[in-house]
């Protein structure tokens, strides 16, 4: 697993408002969409491209397109929803799947409750978005479930990461043969007690979408 936290003085300011506990729900929803249009500039480095050759008005020129199969943007519910904007805008032919999970109580593993996503990801390249890495078992179970189905390279956006769930992302992902990148606006200290990245942003499902 690749680690990338993007240094930049925008992207550190829009994480600096929406950390602050002031910023009402209107704006924490646009900034991280802002936020997120930035995270995605760096993390679609590695898209693929086909060579394309085009009538300017002037003359023919030799440019590129996206290849296809066309990418697949995956927010995890419900707060990676409030990613999705900032992903498409930047990537508009990208086709979106769903993912919903939710850790069994019994078992203590990250189930899936909801899905909505192609049958066969070959040769897909697959970007997930999660605001949050706390534990980092969520994001691992996802990255599994789009393996498993076929997909071949794994882009992960996060707002912010918490070490122990980079460590952990890292340990679930060990065997995995397949490309997976984490993108991220920062890297906090620790997880408390109740699992909040600290000094992180708070509940960020809370701070999109109101307490529900
Ligand atoms: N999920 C959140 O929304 N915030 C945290 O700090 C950790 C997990």
């Amino acid at each position: 697993m690749k680690l990338l936290a993007v240094d930049h003085p925008l992207v550190s300011h829009k994480l600096t408002v929406l950390r602050d506990q002031q910023t009402d729900s209107p704006t924490f929803r646009r900034l991280t969409e802002e936020l997120v249009t930035l995270l995605a500039y760096e993390a679609t480095r590695e898209i693929r491209v086909a060579p394309r050759r085009v009538q300017t008005p002037v003359a023919e020129a030799e440019g590129v397109y996206l290849s296809l199969p066309r990418p697949l943007v995956v927010p995890i519910l419900r707060a990676g929803l409030g990613m999705l904007e900032g992903m498409t805008r930047l990537m508009p032919s990208a086709e979106v799947g769903f993912v919903g999970m939710v850790r069994n109580e019994e078992t203590l593993q990250p189930t899936t409750y909801a899905e909505r996503l192609p049958d066969d990801l070959s040769g897909r390249q697959c970007y997930v978005l999660d605001p949050m890495l706390a534990t980092g078992g969520t994001l691992a179970a996802t990255v599994r479930f789009l393996v498993a189905r076929g997909a071949d390279h794994i882009t992960c956006i996060c707002l912010l990461a918490a070490p122990e769930g980079l460590q952990r992302m890292e340990q679930l992902l060990d065997d995995l043969h397949v490309p997976c990148t984490v993108v991220v606006a920062g890297v906090d200290e620790r997880l408390n007690e109740k699992g909040y990245i600290v000094p992180g942003l708070g509940d960020a499902g809370d701070r999109l979408y109101g307490v529900v």
